[in-house]
Parts: C-alpha cells; structure tokens; sequence
C-alpha cells in the first residue's frame, strides 16, 4: 500500500447499509428497541431505488373483494415455480396484513376506496381459491408511486426514533473475523474522503439489488449490488443469481419501468395486428399472468416476427380503451413517463415496450429471520454471526425462481421489521464490543488504495459496458447452453480484465470515477455468479428458461444454488434443499405441480 490511511471508528448496537424501504424499516424498528443504530447509505435516503416502485404492495387485506392470506401463500409458491421456500412465504404472506396496516399508521398516504378503505388494485399471478377463483385485488397502492409515499414514511419514522444517518457513505467492505463472525464495516464518506469504520454487534445489508449488470435495466443506477460485492469478497457464496427477473414492460430503448398496475387497471399488451395474444399464452388470466410468463410469451411474438415498430423488435402496451379519469387518478406517473420517455399521450396512443432486467431473485442466502446463512460443515442453514440481509440484497427465498408483482415492497417491510424483531431480542442495548486485531481493515485498504491508484489501460467505463451487453445478450429471457458457456467465458474475461482497469481521479473526494470503480467491482463478481449459476442449472424453472432444457426438472433441480466467486473470477457451486415444510397448522405445504394460468 502507497499511502497511510486514518480511520475514524464509531460503535453502535447495529449498523444498517442501505436506506431503501428495507433498510429504512429496519433502521426504524432497531432504533425503536432500544438498539443504538446506524444507517449508511450512499444516496440521501429518499433517493433509493425503492422511490421507483409504482404498482404496490401486496397484502390479503380483502378491502375489494374475497381474499385470505392463505391464498397469497398459494399464489407465491406458485409463483415461485417451487424453488421457494414455503416456511419463509407463510411468514411473508401472514404478516404481510399486519406490517401493511403499520405502515398505514405510520402515514403512508395510500389511495382509497368510496368507503375510505386502503385501494387494492389486481396484479400478474395473484388469485383468489387457490388459484381457481377469479384474480385477487391484492395489491395495496398509493396511485402508481407507492414506494415514493412508503419510503418517505419510513425515513420520517426513522428520523423520529432517533437513528443515526451517514448520508453519502460507501459501504467499502464487511470487517469479518478469524472466526467468521461480521464486526461490522469500514466505508469512505464521500463528501471529505474519510474513512470510517463502523463496529456493531449486527450487520445488516439492505444494499438492493444488481440490475446494473445488464445494459438495459429498470433498475437506478445506483443498483450495483454493493452488499452481494462484499459478501463474495468475505468468502460467502450468493444463492439463486441465475433467477433474474425481466419485467415485460420496460419504455423500448429508455428501459423506464411502466407499471404492472397499468394491466391491473384494465391495459392490453398487443401484437403487431393489434391482437391480444395473452389470451393465447395464459387463457385465464391473460395479461395478468406473471411476470417470466408475459416476458417469454413477448420475446416469442417478436421473434416469430408479430413485433411492432419499423424493426419489429417490440411490444404495444394499449390503454386508450380506459377511462382518462382513471389513468388521471390511479396512473399519473405512467402517464408522464410514458409522454417524456417514450413521447405517446397514453389516452391516444399505446406505449412501446420491452421485457426490460428488472429484479434479481438472487442474493444473499438468509432464513425468515434475516440472519445471513451458509453452508459450514455440511449445515447449509449455519447461521453466519452478526450478519443480516433483507430486501433485494437478500434470498430469503420468497420469490424462488420467479417474483410475483408487488411481493418485492412486501418482502422489504416485512424482513425489515423481522430483523428488528429478531435483533430487540437477540442483541443486548449498549453491550461492549470484542476487541479487533489493528490489522482488521488492511484488506480492504489495499483493494481501495490499489483501485484508486489503477493505472491500467482499460476506462471502468469500457469494462462496465463490456459486462453489462455480455449480460444483456447471454443470460436473457431464453437461455441456451451454447450461450450460457460462450457467457461465462465471455464474462469471466472480462472479470479478469478489471485488472487492468484505469482510473484517471486519484483525490478521495468525491471521486466519482474510483466510486464507479468500486461499483464496477460488485457488479463483476455477481454477474460472473449468474452466468455461472445459469450455465449450470439444467431445467427451465420460472424466470430461467433453457431452449435446450425447456421442462422444470423437480428430480435432479428442486435445489437452490449457492454461488461462491473468488477473487481471480473463478467459481464453485453447491446447493441447498428448498425448505418444504411450514411453520403452522393454518397452512399446507402445496406440492409441486404443473404451472399453468
Ligand atoms: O410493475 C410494478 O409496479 C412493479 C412492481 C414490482 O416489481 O413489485
């Protein structure tokens, strides 16, 4: 190392990396028991990606008609293509109703019914009678910017418990000790170029998502993955990075996300002779049907030459048959985004779209709780000391192999207030710390000072465009072998290129060039674990769909994938049996079955 680093240490009970809607309603529920705790985040809080959701959040609240949770936990493992484990989505679907009307109580401005009760609106795959009742309005919305009103909420509730912010800190690398245990995190304040380290007795990653692996993403810019970085550089494997979900309507070209609540309210995907071909592919619930479905059954329309536009390489998604007043009421955000992105006035003219990346079922592998698992000693449910994951950085799994439509703000709450829970009764207020060896942080400096220092000949942003269409063109929506293994040669090579990476800033202060670096790091070893991970999952289960594998194989890949990357690009895979069992008597595990719509 070149040059010598002064570290500011702070201690706290809990620290929270990520000031999403689940990091916030961790940060919250920590703060109110009693926990001193802290939340980073490298966005002032209401800048998160979690700002972008649109349709909602799900919850058998049954304010619109016939619903039970039981129906929700149905509908998820089904959803899930089975890959799911069935205790954690009984947890999620039973206490989704509590964790909603919380949130309602907290402030979050929902939109209402005539009888002032929260608006639920239908969303893709979610039913009624286990799955032979009409569509489920499930879906609890704020108009089409419910994770703008949830998040707002949420940090002003944070605020109010007294958590403490580190607004604009970057999440550097987990301090891990000789016995496996998470101590905490050193980060860089970005605004002075400070180092800190932050000491907790609990660790929590709400670090989001990866979707900026791929080069069309609904995802902000800020999603790289930064907790799923860290956990691979600690040596711990992430499960499922081959389940990447592709949202069927991203804006062609723009890949802004127009919401699933725009089909919940009645909109029409259509084909090049203005038919509505769901009705081919899902004859139940047509447009409604989820999300792996409705993108595969779009790429088929294009590729068999029923795309519209000049190039015939995409889809129209069709309101002009609504009533303007509830586009105006309950789709104002579409509305603009559609005219500004896409230039077509929504009441006159359908809105282009693509199957765009959008969600990663993938991360970190925990239990129900939010307590970070791995697989030590043949145990893959060994739980890893002082380490937690919630929200899209996490693989609880709910979602399996395929996420249902408003599941992913539910997930957020719902595992945030868990690991409150578990941590007010687990963790002790105000408990020392263990002393840590001085040598504690060298690691992660050297990778700093290395970066900030590299003088290579290749721009972060070559490599990163490099990975992102390597991504965008091998593991999409239909997968091959061919592709896959061209993929994890291609990807692997250009993991191994960021060695020579070049980075022109050397200051510390907002050095926005050695941040993307470090992004760009992340982003490389979770896209390597997802080519990987798809190349070797030989099935088609939920969003991976193999042309040379095209049936769900329960025999041989009823099994979660855990993914480990070291530090060359070189991987190893193992697996974890899908729990298929429950937690009460109130529900059934549902064998697996065929999944049709
Ligand atoms: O379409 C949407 O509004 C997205 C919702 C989600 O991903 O859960």
């Amino acid at each position: 190392m070149t040059t010598a680093y002064k570290i500011t240490e702070h201690q706290y009970d809990m620290i929270v990396v990520g000031a999403g809607g689940a990091g916030l309603r961790a940060t919250l529920g920590l703060a109110a028991k009693g926990l001193r705790t802290a939340c980073l985040t490298k966005v002032f809080p209401t800048r998160s990606h979690t700002v972008a959701a649109q349709g909602g959040i799900s919850a058998a609240l049954g304010n619109m008609g016939e619903d039970d949770w039981r129906y929700h936990f149905f509908d998820t493992v089904k959803g899930s293509d089975w890959l799911g484990d069935q205790d954690a989505i009984e947890y999620m679907c039973r206490e989704a109703i509590p964790a909603i009307i919380e949130l309602e109580h907290y402030g979050v401005p929902f939109s209402r019914t005539d009888e002032g009760k929260i608006y639920q609106r239908p969303f893709g795959g979610m039913t009624t009678r286990y799955g032979e009742g009409p569509p489920a309005q499930r879906t609890c919305a704020a108009a089409d910017r419910t994770g703008h009103a949830i998040l707002h909420t949420l940090y002003q509730q944070s605020l109010k418990h007294d958590a403490q912010f580190f607004i604009e800190y970057f999440a550097l690398d987990l301090i891990m000790d000789s016995e496996g245990a998470c101590r905490g995190v050193l980060a860089l304040d970005m605004s002075d170029g400070t180092l800190h380290l932050f000491r907790a007795h609990g660790t929590v990653l709400a670090t989001g998502g990866y979707g900026r692996a791929y080069f069309s993403a609904t995802s902000a810019h800020t999603c790289t993955g930064d907790g799923g970085g860290m956990a691979l550089r600690a040596g711990l494997p992430l499960q499922d990075m081959e389940f990447v979900q592709f949202h069927p309507t991203g804006i062609y070209g723009a890949g802004c996300l127009i919401t699933e609540g725009v089909r919940g309210e009645g909109g029409i995907l259509r084909n090049s002779s203005g038919e509505r071909f769901m009705e081919r592919y899902a004859p139940s619930v047509k447009d409604l049907a989820p999300r792996d479905m409705v993108s595969r059954s779009m790429t088929i329309e294009i590729r068999e030459g029923r795309g519209v536009g000049p190039k015939k390489d995409h889809i129209h998604l069709d309101l002009t048959h609504l009533d303007p007043a509830i586009i105006h009421e309950k789709l104002p955000g579409i509305a603009e985004t559609a005219k500004i992105f896409a230039g077509v006035d929504v009441t006159r003219q359908p809105i282009p779209v693509l199957p765009t990346v959008h969600y990663n079922m993938g991360g970190l592998q925990t239990n129900y709780h939010g307590e970070v698992v791995t697989l030590k000693d043949g145990d893959p449910n060994t739980v890893v000391p002082g380490l937690y994951s919630i929200g899209e950085a996490a693989c609880v799994s709910v979602h399996g192999a395929n996420r249902l439509g408003s599941n992913s703000l539910l997930d957020l709450v719902v595992f945030g207030r868990a690991v409150a829970n578990r941590c007010g009764e687990t963790i002790k207020p105000g408990a020392s710390h263990k002393s840590l060896p001085a040598s504690a942080c060298d690691k992660s400096l050297a990778n700093l000072d290395m970066l900030r220092h590299a003088n290579g000949g290749t721009p972060t942003a070559v490599i990163r465009d490099n990975m992102q269409h390597i991504m965008q063109n091998d593991a999409a929506v239909f997968r091959t072998g061919e592709t896959l293994q061209q993929g994890v040669a291609k990807i692997t090579e250009a993991f191994r290129s960021f060695e020579d990476v070049k980075v022109s800033d050397r200051s510390l202060v907002w050095n926005s060039d050695l941040i993307e670096t470090m992004e760009l790091q992340n982003l490389l070893g979770q896209a390597v674990a997802t080519m990987v991970s798809a190349e070797n999952r030989k099935e088609s289960r939920g969003a991976h769909a193999r042309e040379d594998f095209g049936s769900r194989d329960d025999v041989n890949w009823m099994k979660h994938t855990l993914c480990w990357v070291d530090e060359q690009g070189g991987t190893k895979i193992d697996y974890r049996p899908v729990h298929l069992s429950v937690l009460s008597s109130d529900v059934n595990v549902i064998p697996p079955k065929e999944r049709k719509y």
